[in-house]
């Protein structure tokens, strides 16, 4: 039985950074994959941290073609939408995320981890996140109340056991940076009119637009996905980031075409406010496949 990497199910920690990495010049794939196998996070019961581990999708398959999902590929190309919207493909390496109960321990993995990597990879984009308001992102509004419950979260993304790449999930990670002056210059109802759900209390309008966020991802249209979004930034530039996972790679991508108004000709009202910076997919390989690459555990 392959296992799903537990910090994806991690739940309400106050604390996270996410760092995607460039193999270094010369480095060997299966090195990198190795070096970061061999990372351990502090293991402690408080002040622990959870570890998860991803790679981009043709290296991951590089390193071990069995064991990736076959039509699994990275954020190669941008995604050009109506009226010029675009979402730029950044696509890195490999990719941790840290989280834990605060950001001293966070910092000091993370600072132990780029020590631990030297030589086989180097940062390409590091931010930290933080919860806002318990559930809220930096719109306001309460983010992830239509995620399945976690016990329903390892079956919509962990890859089913029969399947290559199994117990792996796909990772997209998406840096939005939102424009805050123009979100905050529309209305409560104009606001809930863009997200679909209403502020105060977060319930699903009855009549919701189709340009809102809710009617342009729709789960019982597209599929369901588990979603960890964290506010990141400062009080003067500062966003979402997107961490959504699934089984498959369609319905996230499906999603994005949608908010882009590449389906049906409708964008996302969202995406009038706010910008994605970045965007990759990651394949998460399970916990067996990922110690499987630990040369010191051989
Ligand atoms: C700035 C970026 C984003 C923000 C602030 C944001 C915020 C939200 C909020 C507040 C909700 C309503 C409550 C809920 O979580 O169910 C929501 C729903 C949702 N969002 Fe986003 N989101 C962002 C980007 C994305 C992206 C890039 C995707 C997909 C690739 C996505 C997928 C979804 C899905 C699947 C739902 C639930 C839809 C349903 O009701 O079935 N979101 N989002």
């Amino acid at each position: 039985m392959k296992t799903t990497q537990s910090g994806i199910f991690s739940l309400g920690t106050a604390s996270h950074a996410y760092l995607e990495w460039d193999i270094a010049d010369g480095q060997n794939p299966r090195d990198l994959v190795s070096a970061i196998a061999s990372l351990r996070a502090p293991r402690l019961t408080t002040g622990g941290v959870n570890l998860v581990a991803g790679f981009r999708p043709e290296l991951w398959r590089s390193v071990a073609p069995d064991d990736a999902p076959t039509d699994l590929h990275g954020f190669n190309q941008e995604i050009a939408g109506v009226d010029d919207f675009v979402m730029p493909a950044t696509q890195h390496d490999a990719v941790i995320w840290l989280s834990g109960s605060t950001y001293d321990v966070v910092f000091d993995a993370t600072h132990a981890i780029i020590a631990d990597l030297k030589g086989f990879a180097t940062v390409a984009d590091e931010t930290a996140s933080w919860p806002y308001r318990h559930n809220r992102d930096l719109t306001g509004f309460v983010d992830g109340t239509e995620n399945p419950s976690l016990l329903d979260a390892h079956d919509v993304v962990g890859i089913p056991q029969d399947r290559p790449g199994a117990g792996g999930t796909v990772l997209l990670l998406q840096k939005w940076i939102h424009d805050s002056a123009a979100w905050e210059s529309l209305s409560v109802h104009d606001q809930e009119q863009a997200m679909g759900r209403t502020k105060p209390d977060n319930v699903e309008l009855d009549h919701k637009p189709a340009t809102s966020h809710v009617a342009r991802t729709d789960q019982d249209t597209f599929g369901h996905v588990f979603r960890r979004n964290m506010p990141y930034g400062t009080t003067t530039r500062h966003g979402t980031m997107f961490v959504g996972f699934c089984a498959e790679q369609r319905p996230l991508a499906a999603m994005l075409e949608s908010m882009a108004g590449l389906t049906n000709g409708i964008r996302d009202a969202l995406t009038r406010y706010t910008h994605p910076l970045t965007g990759a997919y990651y394949f998460v390989p399970s916990n067996e496949s990922l110690c499987g690459m630990d040369e010191a555990q051989k």
